[in-house]
């Protein structure tokens, strides 16, 4: 329970036995949030509705609270309450969060997280990367808090594209140029280009995929090659970037082909099929096109084959059935929130799943070059993601050049890595994840503002400051003291973390853990500042060290879960 939630309990209570029957107490931090100020509300709606006076009805609820220990709490204005937190409570609050495990949910749920799902056939490019660290931190929260997310990393192995690629493959293997795989960018550029210009291999591609349908185990085997060389290079982008998908996450679309007739026959026997044009389409009246007209929702081509929304269909029972999910995410591109909708609402018409496992789709928008335009290298094509890892790292290491002596080549390293990466991630995160955002070098690898590399900065500060005390942090904590406003502030947002995290569930906007972290950082700054530790009394410099050795735990902990590493000096 965090703060907010347990004000609002206590209340509760206070209302009821001020006599208000429904009581709706709605606590929001006030604009001095920063020194523990809370306002309530709900007595005045309840004034009206038991028609008395607001301020007396609150008088009342005020006398009915416990002793106060906690919070002290005074009527204010027409009838709000004000709510203060007291110092020792805040001290109180803070030893026992440094002594705390992790947060826990009351009821655990299984949740499957679809995410990254890159198409096999190319290399991951910078459009992969917001589902990609979007997604990882959505079931790095779901953890934290004692969920269990499951990740499913819906790849696209399947389909016509597939035709050209084995084709050309299958000449290249046999002229020994099998190495060409090595770049999986080129290769899908050459063999595409063969299909389109050149008949009898688009014939011959054409012929592999009827044939690698029908389970032709030649071909099978081939094929299997390829997608296994598209998941290292796919696990080598996972790897450089810090996200925790594995190959034992992968639910490729090939894994549900043997579902999917059984699927149009249930479909079918529910009578919601209807032919069109040769297909078989499930028509939903939520679903209208152009002039009204009724949009359809394919299952089964003209030609037999299925489309991308039957698969969806099917990884839909598998995750209710198989893997038991109380709820699925996606995490997908805005582009594709019909194509999510009609899954769903088809899946729902059908009862494929039932009413109380819910689903949500977790729209984003594209990442666009400074100037505005869609994110492509020169001649057009896709900037491949493993390259924006590694430029990244490169230009940390630069700027660290700089800026830090001292250091050895394999901790520059390090340092760099963990700067750059996290400052793409963190770049991605606080942004509003629904728009469109400009990626920009300059701001995200700054040092000012709100970036990765001034929380990272600000947590080495914390370190050094740790390394430079000669006392040694007593074990259970000391008593905080809370006397300066900063060491008062800083102590709050600390305890606010949890506050932080269930608001960032309520939609999964990561923006709001940034913003978070960006404001403690700050705070932590400011402190740090004013209040001199280690040229205070010994009493005092723990008190400080702890409040600094705690704001370090929490930005950790906080980065962590926006899957950036820190680092202990940089
Ligand atoms: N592979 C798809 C693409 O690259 C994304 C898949 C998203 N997940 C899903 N269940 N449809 O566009």
């Amino acid at each position: 329970m965090n703060i907010r939630q347990s004000l609002e309990q206590q209340l509760a209570l206070a209302m009821t036995q001020a006599g208000i029957d429904q009581p709706s107490p709605m606590i929001r931090q006030s604009q001095r949030a920063a020194f523990g100020h809370y306002q309530a509300n709900g007595v005045m709606s309840a004034a009206k509705r038991l028609q008395k006076n607001p301020r007396a009805l609150a008088e009342s609820v005020v006398a009915a609270l416990p002793e106060p220990s906690e919070f002290t709490a005074e009527v204010a204005g027409p009838g709000f309450i004000n709510i203060t937190l007291t110092d020792s409570y805040l001290a109180h609050a803070l030893s026992k969060q440094l002594l705390a495990t992790k947060p826990t949910v009351e009821k655990p749920e299984r949740i499957v997280v679809d995410y990254s799902s890159p198409n096999l056939a190319k290399e991951m490019h910078i459009g992969h990367l917001r589902s990609t660290v979007i997604g990882d931190t959505v079931v790095r929260v779901l953890e934290h808090v004692g969920h269990t997310p499951i990740r499913a990393n819906h790849v696209g192995d399947w389909g016509a594209q597939f035709g050209s690629l084995l084709a050309y493959l299958d000449e290249a293997e046999a002229s020994t140029e099998s190495a060409q795989l090595s770049d999986l960018e080129a290769f899908y550029q050459v063999a595409s280009k063969r299909f389109r210009e050149d008949t009898a291999f688009a014939e011959k591609a054409r012929a592999y995929v009827v044939r690698l349908q029908a389970g032709d185990p030649e071909l099978k085997a081939l094929w299997q090659t390829f997608i296994n060389t598209s998941m290292d290079h796919g696990q080598r982008v996972y790897d450089q970037l810090n996200i925790t998908l594995t190959r034992d996450h992968a639910m490729p679309e090939s894994q549900y082909n043997d579902d999917l007739q059984p699927l149009v026959a249930d479909l079918m026997e529910l009578g919601l099929i209807e032919k069109s044009d040769g297909a078989l389409c499930v028509f939903l009246d939520e679903f209208k096109g152009k002039n009204d007209q009724p949009l359809p929702a394919m299952v089964q081509k003209t030609d037999g084959g299925f489309p991308y929304l039957a698969t969806d269909l099917a990884a839909l029972r598998y995750r209710h059935h198989t893997l038991k999910a109380n709820r699925i995410l996606y995490v997908v591109g805005a582009s594709q929130q019909l194509h999510l909708k009609q899954v769903i609402a088809v899946a729902r018409a059908a009862a494929f799943i039932p009413d109380h496992v819910m689903t949500q789709h977790l729209p984003f928008g594209l990442v666009l070059k400074e100037d505005g335009k869609p994110f492509k290298t020169r001649d057009g094509a896709d900037v491949k993601l493993i390259d924006v890892a590694l430029e990244a790292v490169d230009r940390a290491k630069n700027l660290l050049a700089a800026r830090s002596q001292g250091l050895s080549e394999q901790d520059s390293q390090r340092i760099a890595e963990v700067v750059g990466i996290g400052a793409i991630k963190y770049a991605e995160l606080q942004k509003n994840r629904t728009t469109d955002y400009i990626f920009d070098w300059e701001t995200m690898l700054a040092f000012e503002g709100n970036t990765a590399p001034y929380l990272l900065y600000a947590y080495t500060r914390i370190q050094s400051l740790i390394r430079k005390s000669s006392l040694t942090m007593t074990d259970p904590p000391t008593n905080f003291d809370l006397s300066a406003p900063q060491e008062r502030a800083l102590a709050l947002k600390n305890l606010q973390m949890s506050e932080a995290l269930d608001t960032y569930l309520d939609d999964y906007q990561a923006n709001v853990l940034c913003n978070y972290l960006y404001e403690l950082a700050g705070l932590f700054m400011s402190f740090y500042e004013h209040c001199p530790v280690l040229s205070a009394p010994d009493a005092v410099q723990i008190s400080r060290l702890q409040l600094a050795q705690m704001t370090a735990n929490t930005l950790k902990t906080g980065l962590e879960l926006l899957g950036i590493e820190t680092v202990e000096r940089m």
